[in-house]
């Protein structure tokens, strides 16, 4: 059975995580493993966050492991938010101050396409791989909805008249970035444990 670590500190989305993942592949977290330290997201795209976070955690504990970061991508705003989206207003920025800044750089623009996106990094007998989950859709000129969390509110996936903070968990998940790359990273770990059980 494969046992890998998820490089967060973050339980929500190690239970999110788990809770897509098929009970054949054990996951620990770095509580588990007892890894206290701050792991650094210090680049400016998804890819490179990812990446970095799992070679954090496998340098320090040369175990299989994986990673992940998402953003928001807004073309008007040149991609903006992406990798800064949780520190879009500040380095300490809440939610709610994040998603404000969204709509007031947003106000009067008509193109108001954006996508979300996962990268996920992992690390698997020493080798690298990463895949990715993107959902499109579009920004509101208001947020609407209680649900979710960080853009919820203002992001209506393709598909759907309503917003992410106006769906169920299961709704979102049969639209999100999240889910469908936990879906190609489990699709992944399923063909490379297929290959080394061959050899
Ligand atoms: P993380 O890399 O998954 O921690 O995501 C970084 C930031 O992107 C979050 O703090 C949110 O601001 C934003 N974000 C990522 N995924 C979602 C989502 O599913 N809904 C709303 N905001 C999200």
């Amino acid at each position: 059975m494969p046992v890998l670590i998820f490089a967060t500190h973050n339980p929500h989305k190690l239970q999110e995580v788990q809770s897509v993942l098929p009970a054949s592949i054990r996951l620990l977290s770095l509580q588990d493993v007892g890894y206290k330290e701050n792991i650094p997201e210090p680049y400016d795209t998804l890819e490179e966050n990812s990446r970095v976070k799992a070679l954090t955690i496998y340098e320090a504990l040369q175990r299989d492991c994986f990673a992940e970061d998402s953003g928001l991508e807004v073309p008007a705003l040149n991609g903006a938010p992406g990798a800064r989206s949780a520190r879009f207003a500040g380095d300490h920025a809440s939610d709610a101050e994040n998603l404000a800044l969204l709509l007031s750089r947003m106000e009067g623009i008509s193109r108001r396409e954006a996508r979300f996106r996962t990268v996920i990094t992992l690390i698997w007998q020493g080798k690298l791989h990463q895949v990715e989950g993107i959902c499109e859709g579009t920004i509101a000129t208001a947020p609407r909805g209680k649900g979710g969390f960080g853009y919820d509110p203002v992001f209506i996936p393709e598909g759907s008249q309503q917003t992410f903070a106006e769906m169920s968990l299961d709704e979102k998940n049969q639209f999100s970035h999240r889910a469908k790359a936990i879906r190609a990273f489990c699709d992944l770990v399923y063909r490379l444990t297929a290959e080394s059980d061959s050899r």
